[in-house]
């Protein structure tokens, strides 16, 4: 055997001794395979008991062997060193610092405009009138022709409308509501229906996608000035301070006479509603006898008086859905 050589007890040793400066499971595990794999030393060793002399070769075995069993202990205590090394250092790293401060909880707020279109209904409900709704989609019928617009008016092209390719369409206003509260039922009525609406229109005044609050009365001798009465009443009980107000003359096919309200708006005015006298069309439509009965009605815009109430100049930013701007609202 070469001098410089060293034994396999030798190799195993200095092996063994460099153990502890192994902090890799990588680094062993590729230590443990130039011992212990299938081409490693000790497999290497044992290979050649076949070719030495039979009463040598317990000997040898056990030679080899004990080696194989110091390699393996010595490996399995190194591998335990570092996993656990590993552990204390991902404890470390995934440790809760209960002394920092909280992340806090971003307690949310009710949108400007379901609280604008709340409280005008709140408003209606303590003067006794019922909630009612309708479809978002609805049909021609009822979103103009019972409303007193015949096919091709030119009124119809005022509302800028979102058609479906079945001929049915986006609401452009509430007021097909009305048409759908008065069927079936019998005048005494007095209803508010609150709900979104869609009109192809997009400016600082003007969204594509807005609400309104309709409201109507129908009953024996109900006049213009119940109607100016209750929106002096409502405007009043809405902004809870003094705001300039004008009745402006209108056209509505469904109302006559027909009337805009307009509130002042810095130095303009910002119309906020459109109202009249229920058309007697209307009522017959609806089988509601225009010899007997009488009603007026109102529509209003809900970004329109949450911009005057909250002062805020781009009704689009309602729409923008920008925290900064949501949390001034709480
Ligand atoms: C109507 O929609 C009528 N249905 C109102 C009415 C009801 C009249 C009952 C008579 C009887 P007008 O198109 O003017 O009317 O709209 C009513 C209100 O909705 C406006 O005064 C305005 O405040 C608001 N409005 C209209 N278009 C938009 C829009 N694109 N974006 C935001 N608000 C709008
Ligand atoms: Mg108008």
């Amino acid at each position: 055997m070469n001098q410089s050589e060293p034994t396999l007890e030798e190799a195993a040793a200095s092996a063994l001794a460099e153990l502890s400066s192994i902090s890799t499971i990588e680094a062993l595990e590729s230590l443990r395979v130039s011992w212990l794999g299938k081409q490693g030393r000790i497999t290497d060793a044992l290979k050649t008991l076949g070719k030495i002399a039979p009463e040598q070769r317990k000997a040898e075995g056990e030679r080899i062997n004990g080696v194989k069993q110091r390699m393996m202990d010595g490996i399995a205590a190194q591998r335990s060193v570092i996993e656990a090394a590993q552990l204390q250092q991902r404890l470390a790293s995934e440790r809760v610092d209960v002394s920092l401060p909280g992340r806090g909880e971003g307690i949310g707020t009710q949108h400007p405009l379901t609280r604008t279109l709340e409280r005008i209904v709140d408003i209606f409900s303590q003067l006794g009138y019922v909630a009612a709704t309708g479809p978002e989609i609805e049909d021609d019928w009822h979103n103009f022709e019972a409303l007193n617009f015949p096919p091709d008016h030119p009124a119809r092209a005022m509302h800028d409308t979102f058609y479906f390719p079945d001929g049915r369409l986006l609401r452009t206003h509430t007021s097909p509501v009305q048409i759908r509260a008065m069927l079936g039922r019998t005048p005494p009525l007095r209803v508010v229906a609150a709900g979104r609406v869609y009109r192809s229109d997009s400016d600082q005044t003007h969204s594509p996608m807005f609400h309104q609050v309709e409201g109507f009365v129908v009953a024996e001798d109900v006049s213009f000035a119940d109607l100016k009465g209750t929106l002096a009443e409502f405007v009043k009980a809405f902004f809870e301070q003094e705001v300039e107000m004008r009745f402006r003359p209108s056209f509505f096919p469904f109302t006559e006479p027909s009337a805009e309200v307009d509130i002042r708006w810095g130095d303009r005015w910002l119309e906020v509603l459109g109202c009249g006298m229920v058309h007697p069309n209307v009522l017959r439509n609806c089988d509601i006898d225009p010899e007997r009965y009488t009603g007026f009605a109102f529509g209003m815009g809900v970004e329109r008086l949450a911009m005057l109430r909250y002062q805020v100049s781009d009704l689009r930013s309602f729409f923008d859905n920008d925290w900064r701007f949501l949390g001034q609202f709480r």
